[in-house]
């Protein structure tokens, strides 16, 4: 760092302004041009130096500035922002068959003979969502569960390639660019070795590296990790941009300044989309970042919105993995685990190996038709696969290496946790313990998913904490959580007083939460986050769904018999209702809703949705007209009451007029939505 110890007030401003300039000059050199003119100790060397003096003159620091501090202060938490639109998730292709099937659906729902797609590297970082009002950045956040995510504005200021301001013409008065932070194999091994030498943890892969370092309370830290951002697409925008294809919404993205995914294609049909992923294939290993696959995305507008969506991700892109990578290791034991549902997953135990990114030495086994048909025995050589953030399995068994004296694995027949015995029905291949809540392994299953990031996200109480409390008896079900205090907490093994603060924290935060949210964190059997969103929507309130008869659960969109039969179950069950109206005491509640019981002014009525909705999102016009008790429906017939239209329809609004449905537009909806 240049030292501006002996500089006057006077020169130190200038020099802070120089800085200002340089550093813009050369992030935008470095990312956007590829063509960097100074070496990185230098860059970093001149960035340390600017936030030493905005830190020295507090009153020349503006909020949109490359080094963005607030007063070089660690955040307590990240606060959690709403996306505008949900970031959505892709579809996986892992072999030509799943391909062939992606192409031919899209050709017979489009009608054509022969798709043109752009085609993708799938890069292996972290999705973030830029939002840029009147040009400059003013927030990012992460994906969170794709609805809600973390608001890491601070320290994506600090990723070099991400502009502050954008250039060009055109740029819409809000514009979300969304796109993965993701750092260079070069820059991570270099950072590993800092790490070593500063006696600090490595990180196991590059992706991981990224994450952990976008996620830190003190941006500083971030502003000297090697991070860069590559965009691959849009989020929400308020102007009425008309992009005909997604390559151009990719050429303007990087018109205005953001890097964007290189190596993107335009190819037509399926075999142009495999052999597109083979020639990526072959330069995996020389690309500077990770990636795990290609993504072939629909290239006009127009048949994307007649695609439409699939829960969370779209019909119109797929994302063709390639395949995990695969090793040899030893099966050291197989232990039983006991899941909150009673579930007996048998586990393997390895002998630790480095497959996929990260070191690995359990694999599970599913049920035990799968060891059986795998014939997995301890002591067996086997050959083990991971990929991505998937949980590593064996694939095979390698015979002849198999110990003379090996025996086959048995199920247990009662519970290895509480003894209970163990049952097997027809119809599943699953076992399970008949413990219920005698049982600890399922209570404290349940209580990890309680507290799980998608359901009441405490943060911080994690397996070990959940197992000591649950030991100690200092908690037997999900209420008692919130009785506990900071005493109790402070006693436990390796539990600070500081840590006990957090944690009280984080369980008080959690009480403020949202129906759907607590819905899912019950663990009612086979309600899982995407139920537990039509069910809050449908009903508004969680005391319409407790009452709810099974008659009326099964006119919920998406419940079957099953489901509405454990719904109806798990409300029924005296213990559970107790355990939901002490959390409500302890002050665990949620933002009232649109309550349909009351009012559903679309009752039955058949909608079907073509182009895009400017005040909302496909998702949330779903959901709202769910909620007035309207169904919506991907194809027009004579059963559908409205057709409406919004930006760029498809031929739906076409067929709608041939058979005579009526159409509206995205007021019309809204006027009938409000009634
Ligand atoms: S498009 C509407 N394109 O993969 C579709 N995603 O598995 C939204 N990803 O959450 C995603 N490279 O974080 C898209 N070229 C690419 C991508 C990409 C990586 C990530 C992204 C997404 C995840 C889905």
């Amino acid at each position: 760092m240049a030292d501006n110890k002996f500089l006057k007030n006077d020169e130190s401003i200038d020099r802070l302004y120089e800085l200002r300039k340089l550093i813009t000059k050369y992030k935008h050199e470095y990312f956007v041009l590829n063509q960097p003119t100074i070496s990185d100790a230098k860059y970093d060397s001149l960035f340390n130096e600017l936030i030493a003096l905005e830190e020295k003159f507090p009153d020349f620091f503006k909020e949109d500035l490359p080094t963005q501090l607030v007063g070089a202060m660690p955040q307590e938490a990240f606060h959690q922002v709403k996306h505008k639109i949900p970031m959505l998730s892709l579809l996986n292709a892992f072999d030509e068959k799943d391909m062939q099937n992606f192409d031919r659906k899209l050709r017979e729902k489009l009608d054509i003979n022969l798709v043109e797609y752009a085609a993708e590297i799938k890069l292996d970082g972290l999705a973030i969502s830029l939002l840029y009002e009147r040009g400059s950045l003013i927030q990012a956040a992460t994906r969170g569960d794709g609805h809600n995510g973390e608001d890491v504005t601070k320290n994506a200021r600090m990723i070099r390639n991400i502009p502050q301001k954008l250039n060009g013409t055109g740029v819409p008065e809000i514009l979300e660019i969304r796109g993965e932070v993701i750092m260079e194999r070069k820059k991570f091994k270099e950072l590993n070795n800092q790490q070593k030498l500063k006696n600090e943890k490595k990180f196991s892969n590059p992706r991981n590296a990224a994450a952990g370092s976008l996620r830190q309370l003190d941006p500083t830290i971030t502003a000297n990790r090697p991070l860069s951002f590559l965009s691959y697409g849009l989020g929400y925008y308020s102007n009425d941009l008309s992009f005909a294809k997604h390559t151009e919404i990719m050429k303007k993205i990087e018109i205005w300044g953001l890097p964007v995914s290189p190596d993107m294609k335009v190819v037509f049909g399926l075999q142009a989309c495999v052999d597109y992923y083979y020639e990526i294939g072959r330069r995996r290993s020389t690309l500077p970042y990770d990636i795990d696959g290609v993504v072939f995305k629909v290239n006009l507008i127009e048949q994307q919105n007649v695609m439409g969506f699939v829960s969370r991700a779209p019909r119109w892109a797929i994302a063709y993995k390639y395949p995990p990578e695969k090793k040899s290791s030893k099966v050291l034991s197989i232990d039983i685990q006991v899941g909150r549902t009673g579930a007996l997953t048998p586990v393997a135990r390895l002998q630790p190996v480095f497959v996929g990114g990260v070191m690995v030495s359990n694999a599970t086994l599913h049920n035990e038709d799968e060891i059986r048909r795998k014939d997995i025995r301890v002591g067996d050589t086997v050959v083990i696969r991971r990929a991505g953030d998937v949980i590593p399995e064996i694939v095979s068994v390698i015979t002849n290496k198999r110990p003379v004296n090996s025996q086959p694995f048995i199920m247990p027949k009662e519970c290895p946790v509480c003894k209970s015995a163990v049952d097997k029905s027809k119809e599943e291949s699953i076992s399970r313990c008949t413990g219920g809540l005698f049982c600890p392994s399922q209570c404290i299953q349940s209580i990890l998913h309680f507290a799980s990031r998608r359901a009441m996200d405490i943060e911080g109480l994690g397996n070990k904490l959940v197992e000591q409390l649950f030991r100690k008896g200092s908690i037997r079900n999900v209420a008692d959580l919130y009785t506990l205090t900071q005493e109790q907490l402070a006693e436990l093994d390796r539990m600070g007083d500081k840590s006990a603060v957090n944690l009280i924290t984080s369980l008080q935060k959690s009480k403020t939460t949202e129906l759907h949210r607590f819905l899912y964190a019950l663990g009612i059997r086979e309600v899982g986050e995407s139920t537990a969103r039509t069910l809050s929507t449908y009903f508004g309130t969680l005391e319409k769904l407790m009452s709810a008869r099974v008659e009326e659960l099964l006119e919920v969109p998406d419940v079957g018999p099953v489901v509405a039969n454990n719904i109806r179950a798990f409300f029924d069950e005296l213990h559970n209702r107790e355990i939901i109206n002490r959390l409500q005491y302890y002050g665990v509640n949620w933002p009232g809703k649109i309550i349909i019981g009351q009012a559903r002014p679309l009752n039955g009525k058949v909608f079907v949705l073509t182009g895009s909705l400017t005040s909302m999102s496909r998702d949330e016009a779903n959901d709202k007209l769910a909620a007035s008790g309207a169904r919506v429906s991907n194809s027009v017939s004579k059963k559908t009451d409205y057709v409406v239209v919004g930006d760029t329809p498809g031929s739906k609004a076409e067929k709608a007029e041939k058979l005579g449905v009526k159409i509206i537009d995205e007021a019309e909806l809204l006027g009938l939505l409000n009634q």
